[in-house]
């Protein structure tokens, strides 16, 4: 396997993890759907939107880079929770999962000597450090509010895009 062989099977198997993130969110904004949270669901939807948009990323980076396409199969996302909590843990601990795999992308594409992926990967180092501190301080709010779930409601409205107090 040459070292570009290495760099490209890791852009596509983490351009399969964004869209399993994308996914895995989507399930997540089902089941608060279901659980009459509306602004949660939609904060969630949101969040399946930017997961998508990196997954699309990753794939216009492997076409600008004349790269091989190699779409890996994607799990299906867990779709039952126990609390609003245990599904807030969950979205926090796969931003922290996906932090260490950009920081792993990061240092493959140093050791190949590949300054494009590295300078490419730059813009995911920073969205991830704003993506772990959004769902830290939403699971925050959310053992805050304890059983006050619409006072969760309300922290997230006040922080939808467009809400003037946003
Ligand atoms: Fe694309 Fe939230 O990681």
């Amino acid at each position: 396997m040459t070292p570009d062989d290495a760099v490209q099977g890791a852009l596509c198997t983490h351009m399969g993890r964004e869209f399993a993130a994308h996914f895995q969110y989507l399930a997540m904004s089902a089941w608060l759907e279901d659980e009459g949270l509306p602004e949660l669901a939609g904060f969630f939807a949101r969040q399946a939107a930017e997961e998508h948009m990196h997954g699309m990323k990753f794939f216009r980076y492997l076409v600008d880079t004349g790269r091989a396409m190699h779409l890996p199969a994607l799990d299906a996302p867990a779709s039952g929770f126990a609390s609003v909590e245990s599904l807030v843990a969950a979205a926090l601990a796969q931003e922290q999962q996906v932090t260490q795999w950009i920081g792993e992308l990061v240092h493959l594409a140093r050791e190949h000597r590949d300054l494009a992926t590295e300078a490419f990967l730059q813009w995911f180092v920073t969205e991830q450090v704003e993506e772990v501190a959004t769902m830290h301080e939403l699971l925050q709010v959310v053992r805050h509010a304890g059983p006050s779930l619409l006072l969760v409601e309300d922290y997230v409205a006040r922080r939808r895009p467009g809400t003037p107090a946003a």
